[in-house]
């Protein structure tokens, strides 16, 4: 059945990577990309030396900051609290099957120990402890996949040249060479490929910020199949994605929409990226911003909300990429903490309806969206209706129910469809999923 399965992923990756000549995903990375896609849901940090003035990551940009005061901060960077292994187990405890960490932002400041620049935790900081390398070994050891987000956007170093359309406070100089900068991002990605080997994916932000119009001209100027071809030579199980908010590049292997579950366009940073057959990320924050904002500290979405974007995602295909930003001595805040506690609770029961799923053939409606595996549909109610309608046909409905066998459904086949009877959900239910079991394969 395994070798079923993987045979059909590596046929419809293949059909995939057909529309980006050149690029032949390797049966590693396929591999990678089944494992990623059954996934559905990880955990987003945001973390550097920014959360100290605790005004989210864009803070140097936003504040007019020059790069000789902001590297400063790395004088003062002393996590006391930092505790890989708790934060790990913590993410896996909410059901994260990965975690996403920012190992430079846009700032620069590399948060693993690197020779390629001093402004890095270790030998830049008075903690001098490596974060990306702590991580690495509590996500090994609790054996859930770490994923680098990578800023090929940077503040701070005059090579990034010439400028793009941020940072223009940092006062740098007006000359530089972007090649040398290339080759500085080639040379720390080739070390955290080399000390991480298992790495689950480089997930690059930050191209935008030198965007010509015409896309072969951007692709080349960022010299992506020079770093892509790298990684995957590296590392072939490592996926590689950029949230450039627009289609994917070749040498891509999955697809992100930052705020936006695929096919939206809420955040304005996802207008004409079409959905493609590639996996897909969806990303968003469970606070107000990504990296840790003081005033913010705890003002999070409420569990209904984040159960309704795990199931729209899950019903889109997409994984849920789940952002948190840790404050400046290393902790999570505590409701943090105890979100994701209440998450896991409810992963642990209807994970069943998220994980390994496919999107439902039913597109999202006014009451929620579908999941489906096998013969099994997962109706979600995200918004309760006394009946919904659903548009499916020829394939004879076997039983329903509610998946957490907690009551009834009257359900009843027509030509035209199914129509449920819900029962009153209690007044916690964020999601009322309805089991349907059919004859034959969705
Ligand atoms: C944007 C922001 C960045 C953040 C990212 C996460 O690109 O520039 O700060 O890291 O989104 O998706």
């Amino acid at each position: 059945m395994k070798r079923i399965v993987l045979t059909v992923v590596l046929l419809a990756s293949l059909f995939a990577a057909k529309a980006q000549p050149g690029y032949v995903p390797s049966e590693e990375n396929l591999e990678a990309r089944k494992e990623f896609s059954e996934a559905r849901f990880g955990i987003f940090i945001h973390w550097g030396i920014y959360s100290m003035l605790g005004d989210g990551e864009w803070v140097m940009n936003n504040r007019d900051i020059s790069y000789e005061e902001y590297k400063n901060l790395a004088g003062g960077f002393y996590p006391s609290k930092f505790d890989a292994e708790q934060w790990v187990k913590a993410f896996k405890g909410a059901g994260a099957k990965y975690m996403t960490v920012t190992s430079r932002h846009h700032d620069g400041f590399s948060m693993f120990k690197t020779e390629q620049s001093g402004y890095n935790v270790v030998d830049g900081t008075p903690f001098g402890r490596d974060v990306i390398g702590e991580l690495y070994e509590a996500c090994e050891k609790e054996g859930i996949k770490l994923h680098l987000y990578y800023s090929q956007l940077d503040w701070g170093r005059n090579d990034y040249y010439p400028r793009g359309n941020t940072g223009h406070e940092s006062g740098r100089p007006d000359s530089g060479d972007w090649n040398e900068y290339k080759d500085f991002m080639y040379a720390q990605l080739t070390e955290l490929l080399t000390r991480y080997p298992n790495i689950g994916a480089i997930w690059y932000d930050g191209m935008w910020d030198k965007q010509p119009e015409d896309r072969q001209e951007w692709k080349s100027m960022w010299d992506l199949d020079r770093q892509y071809e790298l990684i995957h030579s590296l590392s072939p199980s490592c996926l590689v994605a950029s949230n450039h908010h627009s289609a994917p590049f070749e040498g891509e292997d999955f697809q992100i929409f930052e705020r936006d579950v695929p096919g939206e366009n809420k955040s304005g940073f996802s207008a004409g990226q079409k959905i493609t057959s590639l996996p897909l990320e969806t990303c968003d924050i469970l606070g107000a911003s990504w990296g840790y904002d003081i005033c913010k500290d705890g003002d999070y979405k409420p569990l209904s909300e984040i159960v309704g974007l795990i199931a729209r995602s899950a019903g889109k295909g997409a994984n849920l990429l789940l952002n948190i930003g840790p404050r400046p001595d290393g902790s999570i805040p505590e409701k943090g903490l105890e979100l994701l506690e209440k998450i896991g609770v409810w992963m642990d029961r209807y994970g069943e309806t998220i994980y390994a799923t496919q999107g439902g053939c039913i597109p999202e409606q006014s009451w929620g969206v579908t999941t489906q595996k096998a013969d099994v549909l997962y109706v979600h109610v995200l918004n309760h209706e006394d009946t919904i309608f659903l548009p499916l046909t020829g394939n004879k409905l076997v039983s329903a129910g509610l998946f957490d066998g907690s009551g009834p459904v009257k359900a009843s086949q027509y030509k035209e469809g199914i129509v449920l009877t819900l029962p009153k959900p209690a007044e916690d239910t964020p999601d009322m999923i309805v089991e349907l079991r059919f004859k034959n394969n969705l």
